[in-house]
């Protein structure tokens, strides 16, 4: 897979600009409805677009296909560059797009969420929800280019910026010991965390692209998150991504816990950090019951038992736990 360059910028109108100075090709921008009125005008730009309603119950098949018959009627060809300006689920379902129009067409990613700064727009998992299973139609194919800049974040309400933090905690949590003390001294520019765990996450990925080995490691908080927000999508009541995987974490720390693969100190001190940073409640057990059937089709897992990437210090994890359906309980 190829690798992805990350530009930060303070000036994203003149770094976009300049981006595509190098690149006169035709560009189509892909959007949500939102975007495209509270981020699109930041880039003074006028190239097509085509944009959906916002949320993560669009993320399917039916608005896949008019993304690709957006392209269709705007003509685009192999040379064609595809913007994704949008959250998780526009460069998810952009990227998807532009991994199969006519075999692959070159994209860049701008996200303008903080979940998708730090998180969705970086290392090439694209993809859309099929009937209620959360993202299991994709590929892996990497943009050329992230641009991230924090200008986008003007607009965004304050939950989704909580939301953007459970996955700014689960990459310092499970593989970055100094993003986890940036964090807890408060002493820091947002700008500066952001820069520092997407370019975690950005090395993590070109060390494992397809997610073989220790790319999994991100997956801490998702085995619960994933299965839980894939039973609010199945009750037509989504749960913000990163709200479901907050959940998941704190869920899972008391999992690695109980099987004596974390100190009880250590997952004291991970679950305040969660809770601290994410506002995330913990689930009930009514929550939990109701998320059980929906563990035994998550993709990770494979054979008998559900597969868990743990914490087992503070910055530092496993992946690749298998534990039986049996052992899990609240
Ligand atoms: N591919 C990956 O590696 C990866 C990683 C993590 C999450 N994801 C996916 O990302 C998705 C969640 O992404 P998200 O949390 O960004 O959600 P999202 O894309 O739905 O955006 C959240 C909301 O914020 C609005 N919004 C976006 N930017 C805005 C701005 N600057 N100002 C005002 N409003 C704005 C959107 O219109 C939307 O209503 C999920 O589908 C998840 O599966 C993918």
């Amino acid at each position: 897979m190829k690798r992805s360059e990350l530009v930060f910028t303070r000036d994203i109108s003149g770094t976009f600009s300049s981006y595509l100075d190098k690149d006169t090709r035709q560009a189509i921008i892909i959007a949500d409805n939102t975007t495209k009125t509270a981020c699109l005008p930041l880039l003074r730009h006028s190239f097509p677009v085509i944009s959906f309603p916002p949320g993560e119950l669009s993320k399917n098949l039916n608005n896949l296909q008019m993304v690709l018959d957006g392209l269709l009627v705007h003509k685009a060809d192999k040379n064609t560059l595809i913007i994704n300006l949008g959250g998780g689920v526009v460069t998810d379902m952009g990227g998807f797009a532009a991994s199969i129009f006519k075999r692959g067409l070159d994209y860049i990613n701008i996200p303008t969420t903080l979940l998708g700064m730090v998180d969705a727009a970086i290392g090439g998992k694209t993809g859309v929800d099929f009937h209620s299973y959360k993202n299991y139609l994709g590929t892996f194919y990497a943009p050329e280019a992230v641009l991230i800049s924090e200008q986008f974040l003007d607009t965004l309400p304050k939950i989704e910026l909580d939301n953007g933090w459970a996955e700014i905690v689960k990459t310092a949590v499970i593989a970055d010991p100094e993003l986890v003390q940036m964090i807890k001294s408060g002493k820091n520019f947002l700008g500066d965390i952001i820069a520092s765990v997407s370019a975690t996450k950005q090395r993590i990925c070109d060390e494992d692209p397809f997610d073989g080995n220790v790319r999994q490691l991100l997956n801490f908080g998702h085995t619960i998150g994933h299965a839980y927000e894939t039973c609010r999508i199945d009750n037509n009541d989504p749960v913000m991504h990163g709200m479901a995987v907050a959940r998941g974490m704190l869920y899972e720390t008391g999992l690695a816990a109980r099987l004596g693969m974390l100190s009880v100190d250590d997952g004291e001190f991970i679950s305040n950090l969660i809770r601290e940073q994410t506002k995330s409640p913990d689930l009930t057990e009514a929550e939990f019951n109701s998320l059980l059937p929906f563990l035994q089709g998550d993709k990770k897992n494979s054979g008998t038992g559900i597969t868990f990437s743990l914490p087992t210090g503070i910055g530092t994890g496993a992946y690749g736990v298998k534990v039986d359906m049996a052992d899990l309980k609240i």
